[in-house]
């Protein structure tokens, strides 16, 4: 039966943690998935989450099956989260949401949903984008093209390149964007690009498809949710792919969700009861922990205060590391100027390394990251940022 199975490569992203874990030198350092670490190079268990935990194992809850979208307090929340809490859509019963296995397993759930809406449809991904987007929808039988995006020379967002792509798609075209942090360039668009590009999709009758798995990495949980409630303005049906991997620190937990906007409120009910029959076929309903967790701290005024407090704790330890990088690579003579890496946001640096010189950083270093070149800035500490620094600068040289 397997004898002609071959050996698929290893996850660009995710296999990277099996070739570290797997490095026996004590100085190894992991900048490739996008996993927050501390100063301690530990991954927090934040507070707020650590109290809710508590609470719920004292409380010796039973385990039954969730509905299948998940935790009614735990859709709403992500809602709100998103739209904010006074969006008129939400009111209108304009928006439904399921609970979904991390921003992953959204994605998964909405393009197997889009697939049996509209089959023949293309999907458009940025260039480049996050790795699994291309392998996903593709899994899920679309043709999957890219649109320019990001542009090596400035740093920044090829945005004529960009626009033109948009505007020559066909009606029904989904358009993947992220919503904010672009992964894995750290260039994210402005605010003005945002509302022309929001002009197109409507004019192009395009399906927008917004991933933000990093909500609250860039300025906030409100700034960042800035293109989802312009789109939401705008009066379009769009999809949100969103994720508490990253802002919770739960990444095992996978906790995410897919929302969607529609024209009413019989259409949400429509829409929602045939994504009940993907989730159901998939793997049936969603796990509790996670979940509850998240609904539990957003539900609760102090809880969830002690979580944007924490999430911005977070936030201000990437930037530092940021510009601490900037200057030290100056400071070690790397023949390039990475002031670009102090504005980038989000968790990653779009370094401009070749595929070579990360094979360098791992094999002479240790120091792993994605082969394009991404970093996961928000794996530098006080501890290892020297090491990066001037392991860099080497392979540059
Ligand atoms: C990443 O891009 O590293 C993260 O989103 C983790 C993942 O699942 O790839």
């Amino acid at each position: 039966l397997f004898s002609a199975v071959e050996l698929a490569p290893r996850d660009p992203i995710l296999g990277l943690n099996e070739a570290f874990n797997a490095d026996p030198r004590p100085t190894k350092v992991n900048l490739g998935v996008g996993v927050y670490t501390n100063d301690e190079g530990k991954i927090p268990l934040l507070r707020a989450v650590r109290d809710t935990e508590k609470a719920r194992v004292d409380a010796a809850l039973p385990r039954g099956y969730l509905p299948i979208d998940g935790i009614a307090a735990y859709d709403s929340a992500v809602q709100k989260l998103l739209l904010g809490n006074d969006s008129p859509l939400i009111a209108a019963g304009r928006v439904l949401t399921a609970q979904a296995l991390g921003g992953t397993g959204a994605l998964k759930i909405g393009a197997d949903f889009l697939k049996r809406l509209n089959p023949n449809a293309k999907v458009a991904i940025s260039d480049p984008s996050w790795e699994n987007h291309r392998a996903l929808f593709e899994g899920a039988g679309f043709e999957v093209v890219n649109y320019p995006y990001y542009d090596p020379a400035t740093h920044g967002v090829n945005f004529a390149g960009m626009i033109g792509a948009l505007e020559s798609y066909a009606a029904g075209t989904i358009v993947v964007l992220h919503g904010c942090c672009h992964n894995p360039t750290g260039a994210d668009l402005k605010p003005e690009q945002w509302k022309k590009i929001i002009e197109v999709a409507k004019a192009r009758q395009l399906v927008p498809f917004l991933d933000i798995a990093y909500q609250g990495f860039a300025d906030g949980i409100d700034a960042d949710a800035t293109a989802v409630r312009w789109f939401a303005d705008a009066d379009l049906d769009f999809f949100v792919s969103s994720s508490f991997s990253k802002s919770f620190s739960l990444y095992g937990e996978r906790v995410g969700a897919l929302s969607i906007v529609t024209s009413s409120k019989d259409e949400s009910a429509r829409v929602l009861s045939q994504l009940k029959r993907v989730i159901r076929t998939n793997y049936s309903n969603p796990p509790t922990h996670g979940g509850a967790i998240v609904a539990a701290v957003l539900g609760n005024l102090e809880l969830r205060a002690s979580w944007e407090q924490e999430l911005g704790e977070m936030r201000e330890r990437i930037r530092t590391m940021r510009n601490s990088l900037v200057e030290k690579l100056k400071q070690v003579g790397a023949t390039r100027d990475f002031g670009f890496v102090a504005q980038q946001r989000g968790m990653f640096s779009y370094t401009g390394l070749s595929a070579e010189q990360v094979e360098r950083l791992r094999t002479e270093f240790g120091i792993y990251a994605v082969s394009t070149g991404r970093i996961c800035v928000a794996a530098l500490n006080t501890k290892n940022i020297d090491a990066v620094a001037s392991a860099i600068a080497q392979v540059l040289k």
